[in-house]
């Protein structure tokens, strides 16, 4: 969700949300998040937990592909402490450059986004959220939460180098973007075991068409059953056969 084309009735919500926001304490909004939320924040996470139940008994990483400020790789997290907090294999890992997007392709990608969007984000937060949910987690000797910095293109080959180990239940693609949504199916469909989902933020979906032309290209529309979720219009996935 990039905000560039707000209706007028979703800018009236922001600035109004903006205004109750600047007067409630930080803490306030914290136990609370629910009153503060918008429509889509809430749709988001649904589909998240919708996601989670599906892979539940499929054992491996959970890999975010584009994390921006840390909502879902979090909701992940306390999905996993909530529900199997003993799965000390479950790893749940975020991939992003925490500077925006990297890698926008001038003919597939759309030509009104530039290289400062999602630059608005501290990955310090979220290290330190994990940290924090670590100190009251069972097994909290072995991570259960990682982020790893950077340009996909670059770290996730680096990352899956030598680590015989890594299986992926799941992989949420969300870059928005053609070349690293590209990168990261290469890269761990061969981890992926039947069962295991993959999931795309932006399918069908005109205003990124990144992310669809990447499938298409890799994995083929042919070859998979391509669903959605009635709630969340863009988000689609297909179970792993
Ligand atoms: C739509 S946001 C992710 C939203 C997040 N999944 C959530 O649920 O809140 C897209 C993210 O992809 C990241 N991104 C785009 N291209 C990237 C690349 N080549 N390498 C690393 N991160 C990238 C951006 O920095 C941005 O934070």
């Amino acid at each position: 969700m990039t905000k560039r084309r707000l209706t007028e009735a979703e800018q009236a919500f922001n600035a109004g949300r903006k205004e109750l926001l600047a007067s409630a304490e930080a803490e306030y909004v914290a136990d609370a998040p629910f009153v503060f939320a918008s429509r889509i924040g809430v749709a988001t996470a649904l589909s998240r937990i919708e996601f989670f139940k599906k892979i539940l008994e499929i054992p491996g990483a959970i890999v975010e592909w584009g994390v921006y400020r840390g909502n879902s790789l979090m909701l992940f997290m306390h999905l996993s402490m909530i529900l199997e907090p003993y799965a000390i294999n479950r790893s749940i890992i975020g991939f992003d450059t925490f500077e925006g997007f990297a890698g926008i392709d001038g003919d597939k990608d759309p030509n009104d986004i530039n290289e400062t969007m999602f630059s608005d984000t501290n990955d310090g937060y979220i290290q330190k959220a994990i940290e924090l949910n670590d100190l009251v987690r069972p097994v909290n000797r072995i991570p259960r939460c990682e982020i790893v910095k950077g340009d996909i293109a670059k770290t996730a080959p680096a990352y899956v180098e030598g680590r015989d180990d890594l299986v992926v239940a799941m992989l949420v693609l969300d870059t928005d973007l053609y070349e690293s949504t590209k990168v990261a199916l290469e890269t761990f469909l061969p981890l992926m075991p039947k069962g295991a989902v993959v999931v795309f933020d932006e399918v069908a979906y005109k205003n990124f068409p990144g992310e669809t032309a990447a499938l298409k290209e890799v994995v083929g529309l042919q070859n998979i059953e391509l669903r959605r979720l009635p709630f969340d219009p863009c988000v689609g996935y297909y179970v792993v056969s």
